[in-house]
């Protein structure tokens, strides 16, 4: 496999076991909802040959570039479109996409994204307070941060960040205001709540809230499940790899409410979740926190999605 080294790569995530739990098989037809740098769409490609074919979706336009350059060798097998995975069901008609062998979430961020810097998705660099993954969205995070309420602020990051400390961050954010920058927001934060906190860093929480807020990442997930299921064929795939407990909260709450009762459409194909080994995290320490799920329609699908 080419993995064409000169366009910025970032490192997929528990990729053998995703190809496995998709259960690739060449001629298939399958989707990446968050095609990213392309580590697993190449993957998917490579094991679906001859005949396979991808459908890549991303909201952010720099990632699509990278994709695309990055699945070059792959070009009349692949698709790629930039828009919102909340909006997967109309992509998949309006391209005659369906029905499909296999979908695959891998939520979040890329390192691309993250270590890029001019984004505002890091403490770790200091950059406007944006953190929308697409230019096209109205929010930012610092509209969020310097229009909201105390108390809203509050609520927000105890919700989405799970952060105990969220009135104190709410109160010193609404005193400091404006804050325009992650570096402000950041040192904002460590003057309410104090340094660095056992492993995590004190503005970690809170910046996961913000950047939830900004993309509506849990309704637009929601979401995306309830649609990715009317895509699958007979025995189709569903594979989502989550990085928080929010996220992961959502995807196995509707995977077990899908394969459970009499009108069960999904059946889990691993009971347990599936996380990286020691090994996987040493070499790529932002994997520490993945999780994989991953079930199979055992339904038929409706008519309307029944023929590609
Ligand atoms: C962890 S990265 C995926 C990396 C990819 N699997 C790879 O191996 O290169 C997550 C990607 O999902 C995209 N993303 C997150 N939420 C999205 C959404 N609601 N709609 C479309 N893309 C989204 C991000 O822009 C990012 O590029």
């Amino acid at each position: 496999m080419n993995l064409t080294m000169s366009v910025p790569t970032h490192t997929p995530v528990l990729l053998a076991e995703t190809i496995e739990a998709l259960a690739v098989q060449p001629g298939g037809r399958y989707i990446d909802c968050t095609i990213g740098a392309g580590g697993h769409g190449i993957a998917i490609l490579y094991h679906s040959s001859p005949g396979g074919q991808l459908l890549g979706i991303d909201a952010d336009p720099e990632a699509i570039k990278v994709a695309k350059a990055r699945l070059e060798a792959y070009s009349s097998s692949t698709l790629l479109i930039n828009e919102n995975f909340a909006n997967l069901k109309a992509i998949c008609i309006k391209y005659n996409f369906l029905p499909v062998h296999g979908i695959l979430f891998d939520l979040g961020l890329s390192s691309l994204q993250v270590n890029g810097g001019g984004r505002g998705f890091s403490f770790q660099h200091d950059a406007p307070l944006d953190m929308r993954l697409s230019p096209s969205q109205e929010v930012t995070a610092a509209d969020i941060v310097n229009i909201s309420s105390e108390a809203e602020l509050a609520g927000l990051i105890r919700t989405f960040g799970e952060e105990s400390h969220s009135r104190g961050i709410a109160h010193y954010i609404v005193r400091q205001r404006p804050i325009k920058t992650t570096l402000q927001l950041t040192q904002t934060i460590e003057q309410a709540i104090g340094g660095r906190r056992g492993r995590i860093h004190p503005a970690t929480k809170t910046f996961q809230a913000l950047r939830i807020a900004v993309n509506q990442e849990l309704e637009h997930l929601q979401s995306a499940l309830e649609q990715a299921i009317e895509l699958l064929g007979f025995g189709g795939r569903l594979v989502v790899i989550s990085y928080h407990s929010l996220e992961d909260r959502i995807v196995k709450r509707f995977m077990h409410q899908e394969a459970s009762g009499e009108k069960a459409c999904l059946r889990l194909i691993n009971k347990k979740v599936i996380t990286p080994s020691l090994a996987e995290v040493e070499l790529n320490p932002r994997s520490r926190s993945a999780k994989l799920r991953a079930a199979e329609r055992i339904t038929e699908p409706d008519e309307q999605f029944a023929s590609g």
